[in-house]
């Protein structure tokens, strides 16, 4: 592959499946024979693991980056308490700048692998600090951004104002995913035609309610991997 791409992931919400698609978008580069590597560079709230105690994005990201990555590679700040980050940063002592946090990413990135995926914590506009926001990370670093859209009721708002933030923060929006998240959404087609007209930027994946062991691989079945690449 020529470029090296590297897309800022975003969602409608905290939980609407930012890591599952990212994971999912990683495993289809990897089939590809592409080299992958991801970034959670604020995250909020840990587990133990046979590996230590980590966040569980952290943890499910490097299953899919294909370049030496160590946890820490992946992750800047590690926050205890799975609350907004400022509040458990201030919480732990601990200051969230963008522009150091940039700095960390900035490392990974230079790694060049073909896709680097950077995983923001909930929504765009979630707090560091008083003043600074996830999206300045988006921000320092010049990244197209794509956004998951957690299709459940209440998405289209969701949606639309997210999109509307990150252009008036002067960010490119590459693409959105439709990422069902309830599976009996009423009028869910419906929904997802209404974003196609007023979205601003292409749908470059669907991917259904998916209940099976291997979520992430029968996910990567609805990934046009060059698609998301050509943006
Ligand atoms: N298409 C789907 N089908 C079934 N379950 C899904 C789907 N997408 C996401 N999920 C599940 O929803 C939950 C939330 O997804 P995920 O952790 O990826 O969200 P997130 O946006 O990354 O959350 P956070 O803001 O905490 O980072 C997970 O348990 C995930 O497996
Ligand atoms: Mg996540």
């Amino acid at each position: 592959m020529s470029a090296q791409k590297i897309f800022f992931i975003t969602g409608t919400d905290t939980d609407v499946g930012k890591t599952f698609v990212s994971c999912s978008i990683l495993a289809a580069a990897k089939a590809q024979g592409l080299t992958t590597a991801a970034l959670k560079p604020v995250a909020a709230g840990v587990s133990a693991t046979s590996r230590g105690t980590h966040n569980d994005d952290v943890v499910a990201l490097a299953q899919y980056c294909s370049i030496p990555l160590t946890l820490a590679d992946i992750n800047a700040v590690c926050l205890n308490e799975a609350i907004a980050p400022h509040i458990a940063a201030e919480k732990s002592g601990v200051k969230l700048e963008a522009q150091t946090i940039a700095g960390h990413c900035r490392k990974v990135m230079e790694k060049k692998a073909d896709l680097t995926l950077v995983e923001g914590a909930g929504g765009w506009r979630v707090p560091l600090g008083n003043q600074e926001t996830m999206a300045d990370i988006a921000r320092l670093l010049e990244i197209p951004v794509l956004l998951v859209v957690g299709m459940r009721l209440g998405c289209l708002n969701h949606a639309l104002l997210t999109v509307e933030a990150i252009q008036a923060d002067g960010l490119e929006l590459a693409g959105w995913i439709a990422n069902r998240i309830d599976e009996k959404m009423p009028v869910y087609e419906e929904n997802v035609a209404t974003l196609v007209n007023l979205m601003p930027a292409p749908m470059l994946a669907e991917i259904p309610w998916i209940d099976d062991a291997h979520p992430v691989e029968s996910a990567c079945r609805f990934i046009d991997i060059g698609k998301i690449l050509s943006k």
